[in-house]
């Protein structure tokens, strides 16, 4: 048996991880062998791949990014580089002459639509879900959102102490694309004052009168932003958008138009911090190390039942697998009703509106 792992779209903590349990567990249980195919899809177009085994893996568990490298804009079936031609025969090929059986792919949604196109064009195929941005659908987590849950709860700890000493409005914008769950639960263990999500466009008003009210009583407020959140009736704050990738727009830079629009509102104040990839580089946690390793150990083991076309997921304490032909292209919102909003909001937390006011 020959198998291939890649790793797609954006870098994550944890990468590493899944590679390591792939590897270890296809060789030890099968003693398959194992290629490590270079910077996502434009590897097996360029024919860039390394062998792996024990000692290649030898270390990585902790390491952050990707020992194999990634890419964000390579889609065989849109080439970057042709003018977005439809160069997935070429990939295909690379696969058989590499003698490749299978290839696991470790990616986000995009990945997975990539995935999906191989295996029907006939390239045995399983999923691993990566994001930091935990917005996958059909899977409780991915992992790398706990490292950078870590991260904003770190840097809204530091954020508070200077926004107290200073009576300041402190915003912190964090990544998550159209979803907040990175804002929402690193808002919590931060303890934000205000949480400001995608799926809830705010009212700058609101906002300002909020952070007017805690001035006269606790002298600062801590804002935490989510890089696709947006006030009711405006559009996304894009910093850049690149035509010819899967996922053309680049967000950010929400938290400095938020600070420019409170400002002339307040008397005290205001900054915006822009935590951007600090939130994806580094070690992954505790959590994310195991959580990694166990997605990759359960994706070696639907690679040796033959399981293909199927993306690893949790479901509660459980990992288990689902048709990578359901995740292709969706993302997963937070909804009204999580638990998590409904602790915020019952801890007083300002959601946006004048609603959750406190
Ligand atoms: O999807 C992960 C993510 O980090 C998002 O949170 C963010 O919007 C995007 O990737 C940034 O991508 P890039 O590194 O290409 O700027």
């Amino acid at each position: 048996m020959h198998i291939g792992i890649l790793t797609g779209g954006g870098d994550c903590p944890g990468l590493n991880a899944v590679i390591r349990a792939v590897t270890l567990s296809l060789i030890h249980g099968v003693d398959a062998r194992v290629t490590g195919i270079e910077r996502g899809f434009l590897g097996l177009l360029t024919g860039r791949a390394r062998p792996l085994d024990s000692d290649a893996v030898i270390g990585i568990l902790a390491q952050g990014g990707t020992i194999l490298g990634t890419h964000n804009r390579c889609d065989p079936f849109h080439y970057f580089a042709q003018g977005g031609a439809d160069v997935s025969d070429r990939a295909l090929q690379q696969a058989r002459d590499w003698g490749l059986d299978a290839l696991v792919v470790i990616g986000g949604d995009g990945t997975m639509a990539i995935a999906h196109q191989f295996q029907q064009k006939g390239l045995p195929m399983v999923g691993v879900p990566k994001t930091i941005d935990n917005d996958l659908p059909l899977t409780d987590r991915s992992f790398g959102f706990d490292s950078a849950v870590a991260v904003v709860a770190e840097a809204l700890d530091r954020l508070g102490t200077t926004a107290r000493s200073h009576g300041r409005v402190m915003i912190a914008e964090t990544m998550g694309r159209y979803a907040g769950w990175i804002a929402l639960e690193g808002g919590l263990a931060g303890a934000a004052d205000a949480i400001l999500l995608p799926e809830r466009p705010f009212d700058v008003d609101a906002v300002a009168r909020f952070c007017a009210a805690r001035q006269a009583r606790e002298g600062f407020t801590i804002i935490c932003i989510a890089e696709g959140a947006h006030a009711a009736g405006a559009g996304l704050t894009v910093r850049a958008t690149l035509a010819d990738s899967p996922d053309p727009l680049r967000l950010g830079g929400v938290g400095a138009w938020l600070a420019a629009q409170l400002q002339p509102r307040l008397e005290t104040e205001v900054r915006a911090t822009l935590l951007g990839h600090v939130q994806r580089g580094g070690s992954p946690t505790p959590y994310d190390r195991v959580l990694a390793t166990r997605f990759g150990v359960h994706a070696a083991q639907l690679v040796r039942a033959g399981e293909f076309g199927r993306m690893v997921v949790l479901r509660g304490e459980d990992c288990a697998s689902v048709p990578i032909a359901e995740i292709a292209g969706r993302n997963r919102p937070v909804p009204d009703d999580h638990p998590l909003l409904l602790a915020a909001q019952g801890l007083g937390i300002m959601l946006g509106t004048t609603a959750t006011q406190r």
